[in-house]
């Protein structure tokens, strides 16, 4: 169901969660945001339910506060960068639901933004307990006449303010959240072929789900990021110090021998590049993936591995990338990453169709400079994302059916 949906808004309190949950560095006096993403994402949802004269409740999460209230998770940095966004103060409550939270709703005017504070500060939020969630869901309601989903980066949690209170109120996708799925359901539909998953990041254990599936639909799967050594490892390849999860290598066998039966290719790093230790001070050298010395620790694939990917990419017509191809944020170890999103640039460029997914790929995309119009489709969701990927149901998407 859509916001058109709901019907006219003017003067209804419409509730809106969005994910709000960015990257913040503790300077030495208020904390600084460091990627607005997020909340550049929510704008268009919000204009537009303002612009239609509803008055807008925002409900979001800031982190994992564990149920209480705590300082250094509060939204104020969110409002105050909201507001400079959109142009107009946008007042906090102090609390989820509680007295602030219904004056600052009281005073909206038709077509204001009003946030409340990390509903995470409330335990109920993350419950297990139906009943417990139920009812901060039912607050939550009493401060609105609808509702609007548009934290698409959430839409995997069944929490109070995803999925308990859509069971209550009039409910509707937000834009981002129609954008997000529309995207990447180009992947998870019947993709464009040759389609190729380009995997990063540390661990392979986080994305067991992801590459059991993509096994039955990709046609290429490009791995690198920490996570390769233990692809490596499971063919028997010396990883010397590298990041290696002993006790997936079976499952990764596993996976080697599924890819082979089922056609689907695999493209492992054929160069690395090491250092002595994750902190030194340089990089020790670039060696072949099948020679990694016993004392070097593998950060990023090397620059033949990099346009060996970039050729793989060349041809594909579907591309969805998670997680960097090494320790990127590092200027040593961030040509992989580079070289393989520029290929993905290239290949949009031909015509194909590319999703970025994940908050690491999508913060490698802009601390790496590049200009994001060169993607299909920069996703706001990490775990929702990788979910989706993964063929799973979502609890806060199927709530809006
Ligand atoms: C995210 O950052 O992926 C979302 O905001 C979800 O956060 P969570 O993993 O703490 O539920």
């Amino acid at each position: 169901k859509t916001i058109d949906s709901l019907g006219d808004l003017r003067g209804k309190r419409v509730l809106v969660r969005s994910d709000f949950n960015v990257p913040l560095a503790q300077g030495d006096g208020a904390p600084v945001i460091t990627d607005d993403g997020r909340i550049r994402a929510a704008l268009p949802t919000l204009r537009r339910l303002a612009d239609a004269g509803a008055r807008v409740v925002v409900t979001a999460h800031l982190g994992r506060p564990q149920g209480e209230p705590k300082p250094e998770f509060s939204l104020a940095p969110v409002a105050a960068r909201l507001g400079e966004l959109l142009g107009s103060h946008v007042a906090l409550a102090d609390d989820v639901t509680g007295p602030s939270a219904r004056k600052v709703v009281g005073d909206l005017a038709d077509g204001q933004i009003a946030l409340l504070e990390n509903v995470r500060f409330d335990a109920r939020e993350t419950s297990k307990v139906d009943a417990e969630r139920a009812e901060l869901a039912g607050e939550l309601a009493g401060l609105a006449d609808a509702f609007v989903s548009d934290g698409f980066g959430v839409v995997h949690r069944k929490q109070a303010s995803v999925y308990d209170v859509a069971q209550i109120l009039p409910a509707a996708a937000g834009e981002l959240v129609l954008k997000e799925v529309e995207s990447l359901s180009r992947a998870t539909g019947d993709p464009e072929r040759p389609y190729a998953v380009v995997l990063g990041g540390s661990k392979v254990s986080d994305k067991l789900g992801v590459i059991a599936n993509l096994l039955t639909k990709a046609d290429r799967l490009l791995i690198g990021g920490g996570m390769v050594f233990t692809f490596l490892a499971a063919k028997g390849l010396e990883v010397g110090t590298s990041l290696l999860e002993k006790d997936q290598i079976d499952t990764v066998k596993g996976y080697l021998a599924t890819a082979e039966e089922n056609g689907v290719e695999i493209v492992l790093p054929v160069d690395v590049v090491v250092a002595d230790a994750f902190d030194a001070p340089a990089p020790a050298g670039v060696v072949p993936a099948d020679a990694i010395p016993a004392d070097k620790i593998g950060l990023d694939i090397g620059p033949e591995s990099g346009e060996l990917f970039a050729a793989k990419l060349a041809d594909t017509r579907t591309i969805a990338w998670n997680g960097p191809m090494g320790v990127f944020e590092r200027a040593d170890y961030a040509a992989g990453t580079r070289t393989v999103a520029q290929g993905i640039v290239d290949a949009t460029a031909n015509g194909g169709f590319s999703i970025v997914g994940g908050g690491d790929s999508a913060a490698a995309v802009r601390v790496l400079g590049f200009d994001e119009a060169g993607f299909s489709h920069i996703s706001t969701g990490g775990g929702a994302s990788l979910e989706l990927l993964e063929g799973k149901e979502l609890p806060g998407l199927t709530v809006l059916a």
